[in-house]
């Protein structure tokens, strides 16, 4: 029925309807679905989700606060307060975070797309480099339309101080297009490449954001999920709030993400944050709560967990015991099967794998090679995201490992079918 929605989501409707844009739900369960779908694509860690869930049931009560609106509104009286006091301790803060900070919302992806509100008009643009979490595009992009700009880099050198020169290339190239950068991404702990940034580099990015006068947003929603591993090549996590700041770049324009989906393994509780000492983008952050605000319930169960600093404690480290384990059976599981991936990972949930000499050459319907990979895969049980992480060189695929070890086992297996 032509003119029954807007302009706007007429568009953003049909975007949405690009081909394997949305990852299926795994359905695989070793005793009641053994021949369910394995998914290795959905960034959850379903290693700690049982430990929370206990923690919740156990230690969560709710009060009137939580059902009224002076609850809830802004992250609620408490709920700042405990999560400045969770990052002061793992983000080793250079100026403490104070709760005055933290502007709480629903969900790190409201965060994205109110924080491209405020500070870029419609046309502008946010600039990363790649690979890179390919949704960023819905949650900058479907609402505020705001796009998102590539700074050509890839795996091997988008951690590296010269990634600045490649940011440099693409805010001139953007301009010769009549489009206006407003501000630098970076995802530390990175998604998709499970690897951190390099001190020095977060020095030169915040430089040349202080140069071109441009935001700098650190998503570092990933900060707890960081481990050991026996590769001696590994950059340990520096947050970028753990630096002196101060000749570096202004305090109005860095900004960071953080939020319970990832490090709590709880995305259901939709809680994320910002953290800026920005008082004009708080008022903004501020403008925009209204369609945003957290629940009050998800609230309580939040503050509880951040306000136990030892059993917040104890729970990280022992994510970070079952994530070094799960890297290592996968990563043992793949080097069996000869499958390359990205070497000096160490955090997040996830490997970056380099499927390229499978990629098909019949294509069976399929736009693009990797779709045609994926549909294989797909065929044998297992489903590996085509293309949305926006790799330079086809054939990378994020994999997603934190899940049971016999599904994973099961669903490298499905891969080697597939690809032999
Ligand atoms: C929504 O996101 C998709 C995917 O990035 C993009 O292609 C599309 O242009 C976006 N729509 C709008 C209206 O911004
Ligand atoms: C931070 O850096 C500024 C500028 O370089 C310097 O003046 C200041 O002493 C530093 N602060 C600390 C606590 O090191």
């Amino acid at each position: 029925m032509a003119g029954l929605l807007s302009k706007r989501a007429t568009e953003t409707v049909d975007a949405l309807g690009v081909p394997w844009r949305f990852a299926p739900r795994g359905e695989y369960d070793p005793e009641s679905n053994p021949s369910g779908l394995i998914s290795f694509a959905t960034a959850e860690n379903a290693l700690v989700t049982d430990e929370v869930v206990a923690f919740a049931n156990k230690h969560t009560t709710l009060s009137p606060e939580s059902l009224l609106y002076r609850g809830s509104t802004a992250g609620g009286p408490r709920f700042p307060a405990a999560l400045a006091a969770h990052l002061n301790e793992y983000l080793a803060p250079h100026t403490p975070i104070a709760a005055a900070s933290v502007q709480c919302v629903g969900a790190a992806t409201a965060m994205h797309d109110v924080l491209a509100w405020a500070v870029a008009d419609p046309g502008d643009a946010v600039l990363t480099s790649r690979p890179v979490y390919g949704r960023f595009e819905l949650d900058f992009g479907n609402k505020s339309h705001v796009r998102v700009v590539y700074a050509d880099s890839d795996a091997e050198d988008c951690f590296d101080e010269g990634v600045v020169d490649r940011f440099e290339e693409a805010l001139w190239r953007a301009r010769g297009e009549g489009v206006e950068v407003k501000m630098v991404l970076i995802v530390n702990p990175n998604n998709p490449l499970g690897k951190c940034y390099p001190r020095n580099t977060l020095i030169k990015i915040m430089q040349f954001c202080q140069k071109h006068q441009l935001h700098l947003l650190s998503d570092e929603i990933y900060a707890c999920s960081v481990f050991t591993t026996d590769d001696p090549n590994t950059t340990p996590f520096t947050s970028i709030l753990s630096l002196n700041t101060t000749a570096l770049i202004d305090p109005d324009l860095l900004h960071v993400t953080y939020g319970l989906s990832k490090d709590f393994g709880a995305a259901g509780l939709r809680l994320g944050a910002i953290i800026t000492r920005s008082r004009p983008v708080l008022a903004a952050v501020a403008a925009a709560m209204r369609f945003h605000n957290p629940s009050g319930a998800s609230l309580a169960v939040g503050t509880a967990m951040l306000e136990d600093r030892p059993w917040c404690r104890a729970f990280i480290a022992s994510s970070r015991e079952k994530l070094a384990a799960a890297h290592a059976h996968v990563t043992r599981g793949l080097r069996d099967m000869g499958v390359r991936y990205l070497a000096g990972s160490n955090a997040g949930f996830f490997v970056w794998v380099d499927l390229s000499p499978y990629l098909p050459a019949a294509l069976g319907g399929e736009a693009n090679a990797e779709f045609a990979l994926a549909r294989k895969l797909m065929d044998a049980g297992v489903f590996l995201h085509p293309r949305e992480e926006h790799s330079s060189t086809p054939g990378w695929f994020r994999l997603v490992y934190t899940q049971d070890a016999r599904t994973v086992t099961e669903g490298l297996r499905r891969i080697r079918v597939a690809i032999s």
